[in-house]
């Protein structure tokens, strides 16, 4: 059996107890990982700080650290494969998706890699005669990265890519479920030749581990990515360290689909944006709001297409369609679909848990016209749930779209120029796709409204984000200080 290792100051060790990891394609004991509890938290982030202030980081100059950041780039696309193959075994992610989603992971680094020597303070044109004044960027302090099990590699390049570029120090807490690639990923910061301690990767569990790491006092930036009740324990621990706290949380996203649209392609956006990675991504589109007249022609097409999709095992490249991460996941997911049946949804594709070894969820659709209440229209089920509900008008579609707590992403399809325009404008959400889905770049900036959380990851503000401006007055005067009693 794999085992696997933490990293702290610059040392790989077993951690204070080990604990097994699940393979969900066949519910069995696939790997032994190591746990942090206080002692080995308490260490990382003590090395954290003195890398941040006492080691060779803190001397290197900027291009220096972007250069590290390049070379842990190549690192990071040359172990793609291996990578990849831990993320498919610990979280039953296709490895379809986790390859190619790593390589590209390597384009993060590398954009934050480019920016690390482009940030610059500024020189004030100040209002006194006798002073200089200057505004210089300082890295904001040791980052805690707190991450959730999907999607690792690239939840937490958006944070240790733009936190290293700004000269900070980071701990970076693995998800309990799946921490594998990480774990990993720890191997190649260090063959990079970061100095010890500049970044160092844990796991554990929340209560104690991410507690711990969340609320101690020298953190100060808590860059978190979960679950919304999970983001208010966040807040809550920071209470007395008062870290900044970065939020990106879940959703419930529409995806709106006027008759105007070119409806072939909103089929397969809609199957991509919630049956894609299983519909376990933040930004599934869980929500189908259709204009009632292609109501019953686009639920045809979208039932028609799930019939070929294929389920199988996660490391088959030719599987689109793989388990749940969890059992627990699984039964929330059961849970949900039985009461909102109960509340009205009509089931009109899935809803029964296949034959089979794993974690599995069938792709799933709910009517939800008649019971636009139901939990699972308001609900983020984080699996392959679709709630289906009409609309009349475009007014009618704006109002639905923005009736949830949530706003982290939505989609539109239309071939109305104007419409798109406006649409675009109306929608509360901070990412929206028309006429495509579920797509990222390093480039775009990515995060919330409400409930869905706040700050923004990706593109060239989230560098900014780690750092913070010293004020730096100069009095260039030679006469001596006149009246001590007035401000200057
Ligand atoms: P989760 O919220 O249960 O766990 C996330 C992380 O928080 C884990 O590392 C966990 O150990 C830690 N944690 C738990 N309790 C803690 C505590 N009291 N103090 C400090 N840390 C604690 O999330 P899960 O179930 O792993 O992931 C699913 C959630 O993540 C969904 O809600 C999903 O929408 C959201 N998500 C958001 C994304 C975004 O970018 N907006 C991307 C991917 C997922
Ligand atoms: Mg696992």
């Amino acid at each position: 059996m794999q085992q696997f290792q933490l990293y702290i100051n610059g040392k790989f060790e077993a951690g204070a107890a080990q604990f097994e990891s699940i393979n969900p394609a066949t519910g069995k004991t696939w790997a032994i990982m190591p746990e942090a509890k206080t002692d080995e938290v308490n260490r990382a982030v003590c090395a954290a700080k003195n890398a941040l202030y006492q080691s060779e980081w803190a001397g290197l100059t900027a291009t220096q650290r972007g250069k590290l950041l390049f070379k842990l780039a190549d690192l990071v696309e040359q172990a793609a494969p291996r990578l990849a193959e831990l993320e498919t075994n610990d979280t039953g992610k296709i490895i379809r998706e986790t390859s190619s989603q790593i390589s590209y992971v390597a384009e993060y680094y590398r954009y934050y890699a480019g920016i690390a020597d482009k940030l610059e303070g500024s020189y004030l044109p100040i209002d006194k005669s006798d002073m200089q004044t200057w505004l210089i960027r300082e890295p904001v302090g040791v980052v805690a990265a707190i991450v959730p099990w999907n999607s690792q590699l690239f939840l937490s390049a958006v944070k240790v890519g733009p936190a290293l570029a700004a000269g900070c120090s980071i701990v970076l807490k693995a998800s309990e479920e799946g921490p594998a690639p990480l774990l990993e990923f720890a191997k190649l910061v260090d063959q990079a030749g970061f100095p010890a301690g500049v970044v160092n990767v844990i796991t554990g569990f929340g209560p104690e581990c991410g507690a711990v790491l969340s609320s101690h006092p020298d953190v100060a930036h808590v860059a978190f990515t979960g679950g919304p009740e999970t983001a208010k324990n966040i807040v809550k621990n920071t209470a007395e360290n008062l870290a900044k706290v970065s939020l990106e949380l879940g959703g419930k996203s529409p995806f709106i689909v006027f008759a105007d649209a070119d409806i072939q392609s909103a089929v397969n956006a809609q199957i991509a944006a919630i049956f894609a990675a299983t519909g376990q991504s933040c930004v599934a589109g869980s929500r189908l709001l259709v204009e009632a007249s292609i109501k019953d022609e686009f639920i045809r097409q979208l039932v028609k297409r799930i019939d070929s999709i294929r389920m199988g095992l996660p490391n088959d490249m030719k599987t689109e369609y793989g388990p749940l991460c969890t059992l627990r996941q699984r039964q929330k997911i059961e849970d949900v679909v039985a009461v909102s049946v109960q509340q009205g949804a009509k089931i009109l594709a899935g809803g029964i848990i296949p034959v089979r070894e794993g974690y599995y969820y069938p792709p799933t659709i709910l009517d939800c016209t008649h019971a636009p209440q139901a939990d699972c229209m308001t609900t983020e089920l984080f699996g392959p749930v679709l709630s289906v509900d009409t609309f009349e008008n475009e007014a009618d579609a704006i109002q639905k779209a923005n009736s949830t707590v949530y706003g982290l992403a939505s989609g539109v399809f239309t071939n109305n120029l104007t419409r798109a325009h406006r649409m675009m404008k109306a929608i509360k959400s901070g990412i929206v796709w028309v006429n495509t889905y579920r797509a990222v770049s390093p480039l775009a900036p990515f995060g919330g409204y409400g409930l869905s959380g706040h700050g923004r990851e990706g593109g060239t503000s989230a560098v900014l984000d780690y750092t913070t401006t010293k004020t730096v007055w100069l009095r260039t005067s030679d006469e001596p200080i006149a009246d001590p009693f007035v401000m200057r």
